[in-house]
């Protein structure tokens, strides 16, 4: 069945390649990132590409409220925003640390937030984030990425999402 779909970080890598194959698919397909020349090919081949920054609140409602309006229902959240920070703990300052939790972490919690209410009302919808995983196992990820990926396993476990990792 078409869904709805909102992508973040549609912009490059696996969301990029996320939105195509669910536009392929025939769903409506939302796909958000600060760049959004970056995804002109998505709008070509069918999707809706807009601006938002997961760090900025205006930017999440403003998205949201243009589906909402649109659409009446987002049933999927695709979490996908987010990058990697390579280096040890002595080798990344806690600057680019913080900023990074920023995105990774507080970003999926803002747009989650936003969007939750929707499918509640809706009594339907679907959460898939890209950041949670595995963080204990043996795969060399950076420090970085995998307390990010804690993070977010925990909030998830005790936010009471509709959702599904993968
Ligand atoms: N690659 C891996 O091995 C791996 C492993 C585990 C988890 N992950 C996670 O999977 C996700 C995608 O990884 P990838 O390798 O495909 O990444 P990528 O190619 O670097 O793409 C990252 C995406 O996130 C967006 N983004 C970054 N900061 C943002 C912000 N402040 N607001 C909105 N969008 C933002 C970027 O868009 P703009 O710059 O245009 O905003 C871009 O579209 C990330 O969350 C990453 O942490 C990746």
């Amino acid at each position: 069945m078409k869904k709805v779909i909102l992508v973040t970080g549609a912009s490059s890598g696996m969301g990029k390649e996320a939105a195509r194959k669910l536009i392929n698919e025939g769903h409506t397909v939302y796909t958000v990132a600060r760049r959004i020349d970056q995804m002109q090919d998505l709008k070509a081949l069918g999707g809706y590409p807009m601006r938002m920054d997961v760090t900025n609140e205006e930017d999440i409602q403003t998205v949201v409220d243009t589906i909402i309006e649109k659409e009446g229902k987002i049933d999927v959240l695709w979490n996908n925003a987010g990058y990697g920070l390579y280096g040890s703990v002595e080798d990344v300052s806690l600057a680019e640390a913080r900023k990074q939790m920023e995105v990774n972490v507080f970003g999926l919690a803002a747009v989650s937030q936003i969007v939750v209410p929707h499918m509640r009302k809706a009594k339907s919808g679907l959460i898939s984030d890209l950041i949670k995983g595995k963080y204990n196992n043996h795969v060399p990820y950076p420090k970085n990425i995998r307390d990010a990926k804690a993070f977010v396993e925990q909030y998830k476990k005790y936010a009471k999402f509709p959702e599904r990792s993968c």
